[in-house]
C-alpha cells in the first residue's frame, strides 16, 4: 500500500528537504510523486541540465527509506521553450494563442515540444533508470486537463496526417463524414481543417474524429515518454495520472498502454452526495484495467483552492473517502501535495504538511491514516466482483453530447451518474465498462443512452442476453454506427430487434431545469401495468415514440403526447431479457427501474439492510462499509478486521468511520 503526495522540493531551500523527510517518515509516507513541474529547474536552458539537486533530494529520500515515483516532468515546459518555440504553443478554435504564464501550454502535435519533450525525459531516464530509490514513472501529469482541444497549425497538419493513416483513400472519409451534404467533399487530405470556429454547425463526423484525433495526440506524447523510458532500460511501472471521466481522453483505449492505472479524484466537501461520484470515479477507473489494482494519485487532505467555494473536509471525510477508494480496488492513496505551498497560485490548497503546521487537524488525519495503512495486510486482487454492468463509452460520450441532435441539453454523463446512484443506493457493486466488455460475468447491464452502438458493442450485448443476462437499454441508444451515421433499416437496428421494439421517433422533452417561461412538455409520466410489479414513475428528455412489435409492455406513458403507448418493455430472448425504455426517469424514477430490473436479475446486495447514506464495496474477500452521514449505524459483516487483525462480529459506524473486514 503506497502512501504519500506529490513533492515539490523545488519550491523550498534545501535546508527544508532533511525535515520533509523525517515529517515524512513520522506520517508514514512510503512514496512521492517527485519532480512534476520541476522542467525549468532541471534544464535551466536548451542543452543545460541541472541535476544536482534532483540528484541530492532523491538520495536523501532513499535514505529515509521513502519510494520515489519519478516524475517526467514535462507538463509544463519551461519559459525558454516558448520564447525561443512559440509555434509549440496551443491555439484554441479562434486561433488565439494560449500563452506561457500558467501551465500545460503545449500544443501535443508540435514536433518541437515533442523534441524538447523527448530531450528532457531521455537525460532523466538515462541518469535515474537505475537508481534503486525509483519504484514508478509518472509521465506527464493530467494529459489535456486544462487545454481539451488544440486547434493550432501543429494540429491541423497532425490531423491531415492521422485522417491519411485512419482512411488512406479520401473518398473513404468522404463517406465516412458524408461530405456531399452541404458542398464539403474533400479532393485531398491536405483540404481539411481542424473544426475551428465556422459560420454554422460544423460536420459531426469530423467532430468525433476530431476528439479521436485529440485523444491519440494526448496518447502518443505518452506512448513517446514511455518508449524513451524503456529505451533507457526502466524496468519499473509506468503510469500516468487520469482524472476519472474526463471527456477529452478515451481512458478505455488508453488503459492497455499503463503498467497501472492512476486516478486524481477531488470529490466537493460541500456536496453531501459527492460521495457517490467518488464511488463511481472509482469504479470507473478499476473497470479500466480490473486485473491490477489502481493508485489513488491525488486527492485534498482538505481544503482546495480551484472551485468557487473551497469547504474544508469533514473531520474523519478524508480517511473515509480514502477507504473508499481502497474498497474499490486501490493499492495506493497519494495527495497533492506533500507541503503546503507558500507562493503561487495554489498556496491555499491543502497539502498533507499544512502551512499552518503540525497542531492541526489535517496532520492529525493524515499521520493517523498512515498508521492505518501501514497496519493493512496485502489485500485481495478484486476487480471481477460486479454482478452489474454499468455501460459507459467514450466514443459514445463524445458523439451523443454533440450539437444538432433531437435533445441538445444532454449531460451524459450526469445521466450516467444517476444510474450509478440508483445502484450505489442499494450497495450492490458495479463496473464501468464498454459495451463490448459486458460478457457473462455480469448478470445485469445497463446502458442508459448508448446513442453510438459499434457492431461489436452491439453483438456482445446480443449475447450476454442471449447467455441470461438481463439487458436495460435507455432511449436514444444504437441511433449511429461509429461514424455517426444511421445504418440502413432505422433506428436502434442492433438493439430493437432483440428488444422487440421499433423507435419512430425521439420526442424530446423540455429539461426539467429550463427556464420557467420555456414552453413545452417538460416531463412523461409513465405507470406499470397490472401484474407487472412496477409503480409510477416521473420520464424526462424524452418520451420516445416505440412500438412493442415482439415485446411485453411493463409501463405505459400516462400524461403528454405519448399517454397510453409504450415506455418500459421487456423481451425474453435466449436465456436472458432485454428491457428498453423510452424515457430518462427522474432521480426517483431510476431508482424505481433499478429496484424493478435488480429484483429481476437477482442481483445482492454486497451487505443487505444498509441505510442510504452508507456504502458497501467488494473486493475479493475483502468488504469495505463506510458511513458517509452523521448517524451511528451498526452494520452485520463478520470477519477480520483488516486494520486490527481482530475477529469481528458486527461494527458500528459514526460519522465518516468506516471498516475493512476480510470475511470468513
Ligand atoms: C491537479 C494537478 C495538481 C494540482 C491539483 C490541485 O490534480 O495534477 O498539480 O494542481 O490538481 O487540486
Amino acid at each position: 500500500m503506497h502512501y504519500g503526495a506529490d513533492y515539490n522540493p523545488e519550491q523550498w531551500p534545501e535546508e527544508t528537504w532533511p525535515e520533509d523527510v523525517a515529517r515524512m517518515r513520522e506520517a508514514g509516507v512510503t512514496m512521492v510523486s517527485l519532480g512534476i513541474f520541476a522542467w525549468s529547474r532541471i534544464q535551466p536552458s536548451e542543452g543545460e541540465f541541472d541535476f544536482g539537486w534532483l540528484d541530492r533530494v532523491i538520495d536523501l529520500l532513499h535514505e529515509g527509506g521513502i519510494a520515489v515515483d519519478l516524475a517526467t516532468a514535462t507538463a509544463s515546459p519551461p519559459p525558454w521553450a516558448s520564447a525561443a518555440y512559440p509555434e509549440l504553443l496551443p491555439q484554441d478554435e479562434n486561433g488565439a494563442t494560449y500563452w506561457p504564464g500558467s501551465r500545460q501550454q503545449f500544443a501535443p502535435s508540435s514536433p518541437v515540444y515533442r523534441r524538447l519533450a523527448a530531450e528532457l525525459v531521455t537525460a532523466i531516464a538515462e541518469r535515474y533508470a537505475q537508481h534503486p530509490a525509483v519504484v514508478m514513472w509518472h509521465v506527464n501529469n493530467e494529459y489535456g486537463c486544462h487545454l481539451n482541444m488544440d486547434f493550432s497549425d501543429a494540429a491541423r497538419d497532425a490531423f491531415r496526417r492521422w485522417l491519411a493513416d485512419r482512411y488512406a483513400d479520401v473518398d473513404v472519409l468522404n463517406a465516412a463524414w458524408g461530405t456531399n451534404f452541404w458542398s464539403q467533399r474533400y479532393g485531398s487530405f491536405d483540404e481539411v481543417f481542424p473544426p475551428r470556429k465556422a459560420p454554422y454547425s460544423l460536420n459531426p463526423g469530423q467532430m468525433l474524429d476530431y476528439r479521436r484525433f485529440t485523444s491519440d495526440m494526448l496518447l502518443e506524447c505518452y506512448l513517446m515518454e514511455r518508449e524513451i523510458l524503456r529505451a533507457a532500460g526502466a524496468t519499473q511501472p509506468i503510469t500516468t495520472n487520469f482524472m476519472g471521466a474526463f471527456k477529452p481522453a478515451n481512458y478505455q483505449q488508453w488503459a492497455e498502454h499503463l503498467d497501472l492505472v492512476s486516478d486524481d479524484a477531488y470529490p466537493d466537501p460541500n456536496d453531501p452526495e459527492s460521495f457517490r461520484a467518488a464511488a463511481f470515479q472509482r469504479d470507473l477507473v478499476r473497470s479500466l484495467k480490473p486485473d491490477v489494482p489502481w493508485i489513488l494519485m491525488e486527492q485534498s487532505t482538505n481544503a482546495l483552492n480551484w472551485r468557487p467555494s473551497n469547504a474544508p473536509k469533514a473531520p474523519g471525510q478524508m480517511a473515509a473517502l480514502s477507504a473508499q477508494a481502497i474498497g474499490r480496488g486501490a493499492d495506493g492513496i497519494l495527495f497533492f501535495q506533500w507541503r503546503q505551498s507558500r507562493a503561487g497560485a495554489e498556496k491555499f490548497h491543502s497539502a498533507m504538511l499544512p502551512h499552518a503546521g503540525t497542531e492541526t487537524r489535517t496532520w492529525r488525519e493524515v499521520t493517523e491514516l498512515g498508521a492505518q495503512l501501514a497496519a493493512l495486510p496485502t489485500l485481495p486482487g478484486g476487480g471481477r466482483d460486479a454482478p452489474v454492468a454499468l455501460v459507459f463509452d467514450w466514443e459514445n460520450w463524445w458523439a451523443v453530447e454533440a450539437s444538432d441532435h433531437p435533445q441538445n441539453r444532454l449531460d451524459h454523463l450526469a445521466v450516467v451518474q444517476r444510474w450509478y446512484r440508483a445502484l450505489h443506493r442499494r450497495h450492490v457493486q458495479v463496473d464501468v465498462v464498454a459495451p463490448e466488455r459486458v460478457d457473462d460475468r455480469y448478470a445485469l447491464a445497463i446502458a442508459p443512452l448508448l446513442y453510438l452502438l459499434r457492431d461489436e458493442g452491439a453483438a456482445a450485448l446480443t449475447s450476454f442476453v442471449q447467455g441470461g443476462g438481463h439487458l436495460l437499454a435507455g432511449p436514444f441508444s444504437d441511433v449511429v454506427d461509429e461514424r455517426d451515421a444511421f445504418r440502413d433499416g432505422g433506428f436502434a437496428t442492433r438493439l430493437g430487434p432483440l428488444s422487440g421494439i421499433r423507435v419512430e421517433d425521439f420526442g424530446a422533452l423540455v429539461p426539467p431545469d429550463a427556464a420557467p417561461g420555456e414552453p413545452g412538455e417538460r416531463e412523461a409520466r409513465f405507470e406499470g401495468v397490472a401484474g407487472s410489479g412496477f409503480g409510477a414513475a416521473v420520464g424526462t428528455l424524452f418520451a420516445e415514440e416505440i412500438e412493442a412489435t415482439d415485446a411485453t409492455v411493463e409501463a405505459s406513458f400516462t400524461s403528454g403526447r405519448r399517454a397510453g403507448h409504450p415506455a418500459l418493455t421487456a423481451r425474453r430472448a435466449g436465456r436472458g431479457v432485454a428491457r428498453y425504455l423510452a424515457t430518462v426517469p427522474d432521480e426517483a424514477g431510476v431508482q424505481a427501474v433499478v429496484d424493478h430490473v435488480l429484483a429481476d436479475a437477482g442481483v445482492e446486495p454486497v451487505v443487505a439492510g444498509l441505510p442510504d447514506h452508507v456504502e458497501a464495496a467488494r473486493r475479493g474477500a475483502l468488504v469495505t462499509v463506510i458511513n458517509h452521514g452523521g448517524d451511528p449505524v451498526d452494520v452485520v459483516v463478520r470477519g477480520t478486521d483488516a486494520v486490527s487483525g481482530e475477529e469481528v462480529d458486527g461494527v458500528r459506524l459514526g460519522a465518516f468511520d468506516w471498516a475493512m473486514v476480510v470475511g470468513r
